[in-house]
């Protein structure tokens, strides 16, 4: 694929080889019950494209730090994929080892298995290269070839994502790598002018950086979620409770403090729904300068729901990343279901990422009218900051 400049499932022929298939299976779930199963679904294609060889898909799922955590088990998600596949999908209590290598040992083509958790090992994440290639190394040695479909994890350089990828051959990307990776690359190719990025979610740390390349690229840069509090933050307003990595303060002030960078495409909310935590549970919807002590901003309020939908439905382009506020609680929703709404009837290009965020879309009942749901939030937006991705860079060049 021109785009992505890697071969692709498309390039090789798997047929009867043990493959080792990473993908991002990494879905919200609430109490063990699966409560979108988009990633699941997007890679269908690659894994029936592979059926007539050993598959073993390995994603990770959730922050389990290195230890091993029966609610975070990918368990549930095996069982899923049996219902959608209708085959059966053996759950291995492992991602490496002799149980492992046993299984795929005695496997024929056509068997396919689901490994446990890759961040159950430490190594998978770890910061010393050696620790993460040799446990990458033994993670390959079952298999004779490696596909990535985890499009939503290809910002990571994880063992399963990055290291793995030098201890098989070939390595090759899967249709949903290559179908998000060309979408992007139409979305990097629009104008700025009209082009408006809505950023919201929780993982501030990991996206507060790209809001430079963002305020490069677009128009207007919304910003909600719990993002927008560390820039309130940032600019001395009291934020309560609110969600406000002290480093995504630390973040935020640097890009408002920036002399060299025009801000002026920068939004943030004016108003916001707010709850408090301590004895009776109480909420109400405040300017932003009335946030107190003990109370935390969870959802955007009705004026910056008005400016930011009307902002989006103008738009020629968006793209969105991140809740606008904690939507999983029917009270704190409005933002999220606005906005969604906003971009379904958005006539432009539009491009909406991100796990939780496809969630919400589905919530809405707009996937439809949305012309490219990402399965990644993180990846896509370091894809649009860096033109590529760790992921991508260490598949077998076209
Ligand atoms: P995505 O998966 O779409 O990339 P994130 O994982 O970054 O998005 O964030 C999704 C989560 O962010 C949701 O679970 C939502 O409840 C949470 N969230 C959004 N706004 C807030 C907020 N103001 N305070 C706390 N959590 C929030
Ligand atoms: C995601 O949900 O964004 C991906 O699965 C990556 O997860 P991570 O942020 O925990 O690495
Ligand atoms: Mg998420």
């Amino acid at each position: 694929m021109p785009a992505m400049g890697r071969l692709t499932l498309r390039d090789v022929n798997l047929s009867g080889k043990r493959v080792l298939c990473r993908v991002d299976f990494n879905v919200p779930m609430e109490g063990g019950v699966i409560t979108d199963d988009t990633r699941i679904r997007s890679a269908l294609p690659t894994i029936q494209a592979l059926s007539d060889t050993v598959l073993a898909l390995c994603s990770h799922f959730g922050r389990p730090k290195g230890k091993r955590d029966p609610k975070q088990s990918l368990r549930p998600c095996a069982e899923r994929l049996e219902e959608l596949l209708g085959k059966p999908v053996t759950f291995l209590e492992d991602c490496v080892g002799d149980s492992v290598a046993q299984a795929i040992a005695a496997a024929k083509p056509g068997d396919i298995f689901l490994l446990e958790n890759t961040r159950f090992h430490a190594e998978e994440e770890a910061k010393d290269e050696a620790a993460r290639r040799a446990f990458a190394e033994a993670m390959a040695a079952p298999f004779d070839a490696y596909v990535n479909d985890a499009f939503g994890s290809a910002h990571r350089a994880h063992a399963s994502t990055y290291d793995v990828a030098q201890f098989l051959s070939p390595a090759v990307a899967g249709f949903l790598m290559e179908k998000e990776i060309a979408q992007l690359h139409k979305l990097l190719q629009q104008p700025r002018e009209g082009f408006v990025a809505v950023l919201g979610g929780v993982k501030v740390d990991d996206k507060i950086g790209v809001v430079r390349a963002l305020l490069a690229k677009a128009e207007r840069v919304l910003i909600g979620g719990a993002m927008a509090w560390s820039f309130l933050k940032a600019r001395h307003y009291e934020t309560g409770s609110s969600v406000c990595p002290p480093e995504s303060v630390a973040a935020a002030l640097q890009l408002l403090e920036d002399p060299n960078l025009d801000r002026s495409g920068l939004v943030l909310p004016t108003d916001c729904h707010m709850r408090n935590r301590w004895g009776s549970f109480q909420h109400k919807k405040v300017p932003v300068t009335m946030i107190r002590r003990g109370w935390s901003a969870v959802d955007i309020g009705a004026e910056t729901i008005a400016r930011f939908t009307a902002e989006i439905r103008a738009a020629r382009t968006v793209f969105w990343n991140g809740p606008m506020g904690l939507f999983e609680l029917p009270l704190f929703r409005d933002g999220t279901m606005a906005v969604a709404q906003a971009v379904a009837e958005c006539k432009g290009f539009t491009v909406v990422g991100g796990g939780d965020t496809i969630a919400a879309v589905e919530q809405a009942g707009v996937g439809d009218s949305i012309d490219h749901i990402s399965t990644g939030g993180g990846a896509s937006l370091e894809f649009i900051e860096f033109g590529t991705l760790p992921g991508i860079e260490a598949l077998n060049p076209a």
